[in-house]
């Protein structure tokens, strides 16, 4: 090997391992702020941003929107799963912003208003949450079929005025409601007798 690449090859070592050596002072030493009220620099929001947005995008590519998305029954069905598990964050057509929404970092958007992130993202982002936010990942609990429900909806929330988002809630079926509680386990009745796989 020739000297002068030699030399070129311990100097990039070098200035690598300084370099971590910057990264790990700056991690131990506790410089970083994560409080949820001081928010991100310009160059870390954006590099955030940016990562989010490529990793929804790659990871939601081969999702496709089941055919009867603008059905009915599914746009009920998501209005009343939207109403109790999404308002506290995302508010909704004539709701009052609540106190947890007000203090989130990164804010939770209005879903309220026309989206650029597709129907795949958006079923992407509510069945796995995004770390790093408060938005959880509602496929723990949730199947395929309650977020496509949820999917649908969240298409007319721009649309609608407060008193048709009573309406469309008022509409949602009740058996909705109890299929969710034996999902996540809360309504077990025993005379139903659970598989369990583990
Ligand atoms: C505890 C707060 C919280 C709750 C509850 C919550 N979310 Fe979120 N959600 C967030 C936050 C924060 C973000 C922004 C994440 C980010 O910036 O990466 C988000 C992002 C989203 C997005 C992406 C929106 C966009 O245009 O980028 C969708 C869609 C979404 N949430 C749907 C839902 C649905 C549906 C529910 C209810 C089942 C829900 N969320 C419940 C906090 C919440």
């Amino acid at each position: 090997m020739p000297n002068g690449l030699r030399g070129t090859i311990v100097a990039v070592l070098v200035l690598l391992l300084v370099l971590a050596a910057f990264v790990a002072i700056f991690i131990y030493a506790g410089v970083y702020n994560v409080g949820a009220d001081a928010p991100h620099s310009r160059f870390v929001f954006s590099a955030l941003d940016e990562l989010r947005d490529r990793s929804v995008t790659s990871y939601a590519r081969n999702l496709a929107p089941p055919a009867d998305l603008n059905s009915p029954k599914r746009i009920a069905a998501g209005a009343g799963l939207y109403d109790e598990m999404c308002t506290v964050c995302h508010s909704g057509p004539g709701l009052e912003r609540s106190e947890l929404s007000q203090g989130l970092y990164p804010q939770a958007p209005g879903l309220a208003r026309q989206s650029d992130v597709s129907l795949a993202e958006q079923f992407w982002i509510i069945k796995h949450g995004v770390k790093f936010s408060a938005m959880p990942a509602w496929g723990k609990t949730h199947s395929d079929e309650l977020i496509w429900d949820m999917v649908a909806f969240i298409q007319t929330l721009p649309k609608l005025s407060p008193e048709q988002y009573k309406a469309a809630v008022a509409s949602a079926p009740q058996e909705h409601e109890e299929m969710m509680k034996e999902m996540t386990g809360a309504h077990a009745r025993p005379e139903v007798p659970h598989e369990h796989s583990d």
